[in-house]
């Protein structure tokens, strides 16, 4: 049903581009869902009326054939009416809890299946695990590096190919590119939410596979565009990652990310329950709240994944400035079709189906890449529409470059 939901928001999406093919294909999907839907629907209801009607058979034989003997006893003299009468009264008591017990018992077997697909999905073993004997890294300066690095989610093309670059202590880039050229890849992969199928990542000049993962996870955070909140208060939610937060550290996270207007208007403050998937914020303030979160973790390497893509541009560009000034140790990979928003990090990586093309600083791109130049150039919404161009080829360059401040 929730498929059927968002397959319909995705239509009403799409109808609104003024695209009638793919609206008609959006359709198609849709109305794709509903019959899976109307399927699962008959068949509950059909062994609904199953249970009710073997029920209903049983009951009624079962009341039939004591009534007749009953009544045969009464005749022969062997019971009286009105015990007759009594005993049909303390059938249908009898009744009662046994129909109870056998529709409790056609719900428990719904309730087991349910169980068994979820105890299945839960078997599922991770493809990504920590080493059986970690490796120790040290928490400060971190970083991270890979190398020829190659990737792909099914056989017939790679998502990133020969992808070799490098991150150093408080560096800050970005990996840009158009939509579908392996940016989101790249960073999972350096977040080692995947593993590569060839080459190595590498933390501290460690594989990466050989540390600790929660050393992983709690030294690198990658955070996607779709932020996740949980049901609880918005102060649980901005503690998720660290249960140890002062009020102080709540505070400075609030204001960097611009989130004091939110947590004013909402009538408990920080003490606010958040319904399931922070349902009563919008799509930029799940952001931010999102992004504090992150930030209070304290991680070294921060991942963000067109984090900011719900925020309108100047608010984007004033978080980044301000993520610029307070995390100035906390190493910053950031990916956004805004290129504008961008053009201060130290280094851009440009991607290209798969493969870095370029990489520089702002000015250098901007002068030697059209594919750069036309990315930054093209209004966020459009990049979909871009055709593939020819760009100029990769120098291996600049892999640990001076900040530029
Ligand atoms: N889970 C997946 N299964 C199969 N193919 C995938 C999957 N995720 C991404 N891809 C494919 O891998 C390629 C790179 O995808 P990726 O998400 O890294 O691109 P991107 O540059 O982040 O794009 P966008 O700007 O739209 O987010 C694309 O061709 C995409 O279709
Ligand atoms: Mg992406």
């Amino acid at each position: 049903m929730a498929e059927t939901l968002s397959g319909l928001q995705l239509f009403v999406r799409v109808a609104r581009t003024g695209s009638i093919s793919r609206a008609a294909r959006e359709i198609g999907k849709a109305s794709q869902l509903l019959d899976q839907v109307k399927r699962y629907q008959r068949d509950r209801v059909a062994s609904e009326v199953r249970y009710t009607m073997v029920n209903g058979t049983v009951t009624a034989l079962t009341s039939a054939l004591i009534l007749g003997y009953g009544a045969y006893l009464a005749q022969v003299g062997a019971m009286s009416i009105g015990q007759l009468v009594v005993c049909y009264g303390y059938l249908g008591r009898l009744f009662d809890p046994i129909g109870s017990i056998a529709s409790a018992y056609a719900n428990l077997q719904k309730s087991v299946s349910s169980i068994r697909r979820l105890r299945q999905f839960l078997a599922i073993k991770p493809s990504v695990a920590s080493p059986e004997f970690p490796k120790p890294i040290r928490a400060e300066d971190i970083r991270l590096a890979c190398h020829e690095l190659y990737f792909s989610y099914n056989a017939d093309r790679s998502a990133v190919c020969n992808l070799t670059f490098a991150v150093g202590p408080g560096e800050r880039i970005s990996i840009v590119g158009r939509s579908g050229a392996g940016k989101s890849t790249a960073a999972k992969l350096i977040a080692r939410l995947y593993d590569p199928q060839s080459g190595i990542v590498s933390i501290n000049g460690e594989d990466i596979k050989r540390v600790d993962l929660p050393s992983v996870r709690r030294l690198i955070h990658y955070m996607p565009q779709h932020a996740v909140l949980f049901t609880g208060t918005v102060e649980e939610n901005l503690c998720y990652g660290n249960p140890a937060a002062t009020s102080a550290d709540l505070r400075r996270v609030i204001e960097m990310v611009h989130l004091e207007p939110v947590i004013q208007r909402m009538s408990r403050g920080l003490q606010e329950t958040l319904g399931p998937g922070g349902c009563q914020v919008s799509g930029g303030e799940r952001q931010r709240l999102a992004l504090a979160r992150a930030i209070l973790q304290r991680p070294k390497v921060l991942i963000l994944d067109e984090a900011t893509a719900f925020l309108d541009t100047a608010l984007e560009g004033e978080i980044f400035e301000r993520l610029r000034t307070c995390l100035s140790d906390t190493s910053l990979v950031l990916i956004s079709h805004r290129l504008s928003a961008l053009e201060w990090v130290d280094r851009h990586l440009l991607l290209d189906q798969g493969t870095l093309i370029a990489s520089g600083a702002h000015d250098y791109l901007h002068k030697e890449s059209h594919l750069y130049r036309e990315l930054y150039n093209t209004p966020k919404d459009q990049h979909a529409l871009i055709e593939p161009v020819s760009t100029p080829s990769f120098s291996p360059h600049n892999l640990f470059p001076r900040r530029r401040r």
